[in-house]
């Protein structure tokens, strides 16, 4: 297809999966507030005798809202019953197309890194995909084991589910595409959560009313089990979305630890809320998350890297022929590697008045943080990394 039609494709996907994750997680973290805040009404009151477990007063809008939980159903079901499903399929369908867009359409280019591990671009999908189905499966059964019935235990032996997953998936593809995957593997165990055990289980129990009997609790017991799992899912994968623009992070040589670290500081922050809502501060959380990121921020800083001493003389010229050889084919105005509609990022190294204005960014992508040419795609060597180094060290100058 042509390349600026799946460029312009992935832009009305990638808006679309913001929009409708932001519908998505907005009711994700509305609810959780909702529950966490109830209070019981007053023995005896109207609400008590309804079977109400649990009640708060909202100003909004220019609006008072008086939501009510009823423990387990409503003596009767309301003839209009709002649903919450189409934000969270939407979520997933509009993320996997851009997946598929981005990465599994590109993956010679988007999933391989020769560095990492030499692979087909269908192996590289096939990892993907099975990354993603895998960890639904694995999840899913974990949750239903008798590790299921305790909380805590679940969500470490979760935890530690993901940080074996990152940590795999670096060992086969590149940075960004790993990161990627965990995300994807994430977003698919949470919707799988919303199709398979919460939409289910709520229809049971409206079936069951409908029959005239009570609902089975356990329906009510597990949704709500999932729908705090993607709760704390949601930092993580809210993490990974952005984390394409900080090459400092996918493009760390221990990228599967940082991940993990971030995830576990979105954990904690996600708790503190959680906590928060219910009027505990447990401040323990956010220090911990704060301690992480810290922790991140130190390791990502960039590291002075041992370069090879220059052979022969350094000058723009010979800069400028570097540039000419690894980076054009991608950062020119038409750019002549495949899959390429207009250069990456918009950064244009074509001729001498770019590649002056861009000094400081060619510096900080080739040799600071290496994460260009991208993947090494043009196999740049250290030697030339060395005379771009010595050549800004030495002011820059364009002769
Ligand atoms: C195979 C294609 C390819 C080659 C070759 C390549 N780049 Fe890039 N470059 C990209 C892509 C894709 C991006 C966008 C990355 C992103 O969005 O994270 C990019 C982004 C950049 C950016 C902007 C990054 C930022 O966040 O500010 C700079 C600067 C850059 N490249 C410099 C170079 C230099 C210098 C070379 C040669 C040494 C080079 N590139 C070779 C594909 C390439």
């Amino acid at each position: 297809m042509d390349a600026h039609l799946i460029e312009f494709l992935s832009l009305l996907l990638r808006w679309l999966h913001l929009i409708a994750g932001i519908a998505w997680i907005g009711s994700s973290f509305y609810f959780i507030w909702l529950d966490n805040s109830l209070e019981p009404p007053p023995e005896g009151s109207d609400a008590k005798k309804k079977g109400v477990s649990g009640e708060l007063w909202a100003v909004h809008g220019g609006g008072f809202y008086n939501p009510q939980k009823y423990a387990v159903a409503p003596a009767s079901l309301p003839e209009r019953l709002h649903w919450f499903k189409w934000e969270a399929y939407t979520t997933w369908l509009s993320g996997t197309a851009l997946l598929v867009v981005v990465y599994w359409l590109r993956a010679q280019t988007m999933m391989i890194d020769g560095g990492v591990a030499v692979l087909t671009p269908w192996q590289a999908i096939g990892i993907g995909a099975a990354s993603m189905a895998g960890s639904w499966l694995i999840y899913d059964a974990l949750c239903r084991s008798p590790v299921g019935k305790r909380e805590g235990a679940l969500g470490v032996v979760v935890f530690g589910l993901l940080t074996l997953l990152a940590w795999g998936l670096h060992q086969w593809l590149g940075g960004r595409a790993a990161f990627m995957h965990v995300g994807t593997a994430m977003g698919t165990i949470m919707v799988a959560n919303v199709f398979f055990v919460i939409i289910p289980g709520q229809k049971k129990m409206v079936e069951a009313m409908r029959a005239g009997g009570l609902p089975d609790p356990i329906h009510g017991i597990r949704g709500k089990q999932r729908s705090v799992h993607n709760n704390y899912f949601t930092l993580p994968v809210l993490f990974i979305m952005i984390s394409n623009h900080y090459a400092s992070t996918y493009g760390h040589p221990h990228a599967w630890a940082i991940l993990v670290l971030m995830m576990a500081a979105g954990v904690s922050i996600r708790h503190f809320f959680n906590r928060r809502h219910k009027g505990v501060l447990a401040w323990q959380w956010p220090v911990l998350g704060a301690v992480l990121l810290g922790a991140v921020a130190w390791w990502t800083a960039p590291r002075a890297i041992a370069l090879p001493p220059v052979e022969g003389v350094v000058n723009f010229e010979r800069v400028r022929g570097i540039i000419g050889e690894r980076c054009l084919n991608c950062h020119a105005p038409a750019p002549t590697f495949p899959g390429l509609a207009a250069p990456p990022a918009g950064v244009l190294l074509h001729d001498a008045a770019s590649i002056l204005k861009n000094a400081q960014r060619i510096h900080q992508q080739a040799v600071v943080s290496r994460m260009m040419p991208l993947g090494n795609l043009t196999q740049m060597t250290d030697q030339e990394r060395a005379v771009i180094a010595a050549w800004i060290a030495a002011g820059a100058a364009a002769q």
